[in-house]
């Protein structure tokens, strides 16, 4: 196909690991009919790799560039990403972004945006980093058979509960590592409380089901606060412990929302998805399971998922938002009944959640766990005082919806 004419011409703003990377990947695809133009910096004085002239700190050199048809945001301040794509859209030009967190928290805005500019914004690279599960909900997911979405989201965190169960590296040394190998966010308690995982299920939610669902309404918990107690359970039961994002469809057309550590049974597909791997389970009526696994993080893997949009642009691809369009959305419920291991250090902790029955009861002279029955919602209800406290608490399944 020859679309010469339709060559993107990129404004890049940000030139940090994906930034970087990207410009690498796109030099060294020989068929990707697109140049970085324009980089836009924050620190001018930092040594960079690419001539000083295709640099800049004025967002408006990029913005009021006429040369330039495509602006690739990857800069990790949610705010300002926001602003760079407003901007953009509403001057005309397409935008490509990685940004979870402005796209979890303003999808509406931006959906609006899109209908009223008429520009595309595309974002796989925002979720799962090279695993294409974005356009793949769109596409190929186009109709209303899809149960749920389950998954290891976060490069980060599966890369230390890995090194920990692996290799008994402590949590400390095994996120120095992620952070040095260039996975973790620049704050990276986005990534091992949660929040990252959380700002990717809210997008898949909305292209796998068409839901729009608030953070407020989400319960999430992370693995800052897993221990050597907890590790061990997991081996003596034959289990691995994976943060897990899942949506689902629940009681006809509800959508249960959540984010937690997993207690895997080997029989899982994702009970073999190690180091900064994602692996994302899709469940539909009539095929059942489907396993997308993948490179969830780093520079190159989240590039390569950065030029795919890219080129995507060279054939005019946008998203259609299809399950919003074409079908009722299901609305978010936290009425779901979960087993989850709760592990504790005083007795009192054990009385914040609202457990329906306890199975198993365990204390030793350091700690306690229980084993119970727990609804979404009365997690929910102390998610915050939770997260704050020094215990672990995972699932091992939905019970009962
Ligand atoms: N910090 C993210 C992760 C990067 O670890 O998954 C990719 O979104």
């Amino acid at each position: 196909m020859n679309h010469t004419n339709n060559k993107q011409k990129i404004g890049l703003f940000g030139f940090g690991v994906v930034g970087e990377s990207l410009h690498h990947v796109i030099t060294n695809s020989r068929a990707a009919n697109a140049e970085v133009v324009k980089v836009c910096i924050r620190d001018p004085h930092k040594k960079r790799s690419l001539p000083a002239e295709m640099f800049c700190t004025e967002k408006n050199e990029i913005i009021d560039n006429p040369e330039i048809n495509l602006v690739v945001e990857l800069i990790d301040d949610a705010g300002k990403a926001l602003e760079i794509v407003k901007d953009a859209m509403q001057a005309g030009k397409s935008v490509v972004s990685g940004n979870k967190k402005m796209l979890a928290t303003h999808m509406e805005e931006l959906l609006e945006l899109q209908e009223q500019s008429g520009s595309a914004l595309l974002y796989d690279a925002s979720a799962c980093g090279s695993i294409p599960v974005i356009r793949n909900l769109e596409e190929y997911y186009d109709n209303d058979l899809l149960l749920s979405i389950t998954g290891i989201l976060n490069g980060s965190s599966n890369y230390i509960l890995s090194r920990m169960f692996n290799e008994e590296v402590d949590f400390a040394q095994a996120l120095d590592r992620a952070r040095e190998m260039g996975f973790a966010e620049a704050d990276p308690s986005l990534d091992i409380e949660g929040h990252d995982a959380l700002y990717k299920i809210i997008i898949l939610a909305m292209h796998g089901f068409g839901s729009r669902v608030s953070k407020d309404e989400i319960f999430f918990s992370g693995i800052s606060h897993i221990g050597p107690a907890d590790i061990r359970f997991a081996r003596e039961r034959g289990y691995r412990i994976k943060l897990v994002a899942q949506a689902q469809k629940v009681h006809h057309n509800k959508l249960a929302l959540f984010v937690m550590p997993k207690l895997v049974t080997r029989a899982e597909y994702i009970y073999n998805v190690e180091d900064e791997y994602n692996g994302v389970v899709i469940e539909g009526e009539f095929y059942e399971k489907q396993f997308m696994f993948g490179k969830g993080a780093g520079g190159f893997p989240t590039g390569s998922s950065v030029l795919s949009d890219i080129t995507a642009r060279t054939h005019n691809y946008r998203y259609e938002y299809k399950k919003r369009k074409y079908f009722s959305p299901p609305s978010p419920t936290n009425d779901v009944l979960l087993e989850v291991y709760y592990r504790y250090r005083f007795t009192e902790d054990l009385l914040l959640l609202d457990f329906e029955e306890i199975t198993e009861h365990h204390s030793t002279r350091d700690y306690f766990y229980v084993i119970g029955h727990i609804r979404l919602g009365a997690l929910l209800q102390v998610r915050d005082k939770l997260n704050n406290m020094k215990v672990f608490l995972a699932f091992t399944r939905i019970m009962q919806a």
